[in-house]
């Protein structure tokens, strides 16, 4: 005989199902914050695949980022962005590393698969703009401003509240690339993460 149905929890599954095992991790985080570092590392770790959705653009456009957005504006870098992504987030075992810009849309973050393991790394914009502005890293469009520390500032005010929908959220300057790799790591393994060290 048929028991009764188990109710369904709000995020969808029965009330007593365990939660799905986690199937990607998805790392956002504004400019600067080496997400594509740790993810690289996350993914050596777990010996998952790595991909960095705006390599990811550049490869399939045959352009760099820089010259979208200076051909072409913003706003089409925007829309390869979102294509490029949604494509990405369906792959398992695997970390993406996403734009900066990425999350910034209402219902993204809440968006993502309950199998998928969002993390923010969290950084101030000062630390930002030190590591981009001068630094050997890449152009970053965003911040080729006259003040790029004010437009920084501006940009994270309004971003905040949707990195902060993340799953897990780590302080990217006090840790090392590696240490937080395996908290990451550690979470995905299904172990309790220790509270970041003061
Ligand atoms: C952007 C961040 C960049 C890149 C593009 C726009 C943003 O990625 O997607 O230049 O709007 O913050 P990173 O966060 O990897 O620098």
């Amino acid at each position: 005989m048929a028991g009764i149905p188990p109710t369904p929890a709000p995020g969808g599954g029965p009330v007593d199902d365990p939660p799905p095992a986690w199937s990607r991790v998805v790392l956002v985080g504004f400019m600067g914050a080496g997400k594509s570092r740790v993810g690289r590392e996350v993914a050596r770790l777990l010996e998952w695949s790595f991909v960095d959705a705006d390599h990811e653009i550049e490869r399939r456009s045959g352009r760099r980022i820089p010259d979208i957005f200076r051909q072409s504006g913003e706003a089409a870098f925007r829309e390869m962005e979102t294509a490029v992504t949604a494509e990405l987030l369906s792959r398992e075992q695997t970390v993406l590393a996403t734009g900066g810009g990425w999350p910034a849309v209402p219902g993204r973050m809440e968006g993502l698969s309950l199998d998928t393991l969002s993390v923010w790394l969290r950084i101030a914009p000062e630390e930002a703009v030190a590591r981009i502005v001068g630094g050997r890293g890449r152009v970053r469009p965003m911040l080729q401003v006259s003040d790029p520390l004010a437009e920084a500032r501006r940009l994270l005010e309004f971003r905040e509240p949707f990195y902060g929908k993340a799953r897990l959220v780590l302080d990217a300057r006090r840790s090392n690339p590696r240490a937080l790799a395996r908290l990451i790591r550690d979470e995905v393994r299904g172990r309790p993460v220790p509270p970041p060290s003061s």
